[in-house]
């Protein structure tokens, strides 16, 4: 129980009511429960393959056919994947007019399937390719099939159009990122180690710019009792739904529910 006697899903709703402009920050977490591994963590993504040999644009350059190893992997995950409660909580609160975009580190489109609608897709999408030779672009689903990396019509291999380590964040989702973050009243951070920069740096300007940051996690962070002002223990789906229920009663939730700080 916090300050005040209010539990924290209540103090999360209080300020997502009272405070105008709330945005989402999502990570691999809230992908979790729709079969998707995360990266780090007991089965992430990083513990079957070395982000340094798999993940980084010099590797890609070095030898494409092995990072299409890993990324044949993402695609397919993320192609039998489908929006779980907590993409279509935000997507909810987008309609119900109390969210007004979700800045996402995922590429798996998930966001957009749930109905979302302002997605700012900050780390680009596996659904379209890209060749790094003649910058010609294709639709993942035309020119991708489990097999050989796919190529680009001037031979080369294609890459998909999602940002790999040592890549540059694209200017434009950087720009809109960091304007959402400056003007937002709550930034409700979901799902994400906050490890990787710089989209680690939006809670800290989102904070610095005077919002209040409510992190969704079942595990602490770097965020959790510092930038975070409310940290919500648990799933995202499970919180989210929770947090949507204290929103229509208007009121706080019930003492019982996820432990809170
Ligand atoms: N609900 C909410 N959060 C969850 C859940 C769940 N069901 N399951 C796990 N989590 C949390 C974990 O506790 C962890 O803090 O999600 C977080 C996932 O962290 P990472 O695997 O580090 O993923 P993320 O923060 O999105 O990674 C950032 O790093 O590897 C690069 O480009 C990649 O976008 C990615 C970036």
């Amino acid at each position: 129980m916090r300050p005040g006697g209010r539990d924290p899903i209540g103090e999360a709703a209080r300020l997502l009511r009272e405070r105008r402009g709330a945005v989402a920050l999502t990570g691999a977490g809230i992908s979790v429960e729709s079969g998707i591994p995360s990266f780090r963590g007991a089965q992430g993504m990083w513990t079957k393959y070395d982000p340094m040999e798999y993940a980084t644009l010099h590797a890609f350059v070095r030898s494409p056919r092995k990072v299409w190893e890993m990324l044949s992997e993402m695609i397919s995950v993320c192609g039998g994947a489908a929006p779980n409660a907590a993409h279509k909580g935000l997507a909810a609160l987008e309609e119900a007019g109390l969210l007004r975009a979700v800045i996402t580190q995922n590429v798996d489109g998930l966001h957009q399937a749930a109905g979302s609608r302002r997605v700012i897709e900050y780390h680009g999408n596996l659904e379209e390719l890209i060749c790094l030779y003649c910058w010609k672009r294709y639709r993942t689903r035309e020119r991708w099939s489990p097999g050989p990396a796919p190529r680009c019509d001037c031979g080369e291999i294609l890459k998909p159009n999602v940002v790999l380590f040592g890549e540059p964040i694209p200017w434009l989702p950087q720009e809109q990122a960091e304007e959402e973050a400056r003007t937002c009243g709550v930034l409700v951070v979901i799902g994400t180690s906050a490890q990787v920069s710089p989209a680690c740096d939006i809670p800290r300007i989102a904070k610095e710019s005077g919002a209040a940051v409510v992190e969704i996690n079942p595990e602490p962070t770097s965020l959790t009792g510092s930038v975070a002002d409310v940290h919500l223990r648990g799933g995202a789906s499970e919180v989210l739904l929770r947090l949507q229920e204290a929103l229509s009663r208007g009121g706080d939730a019930p003492a019982t529910g996820p432990s809170g700080h």
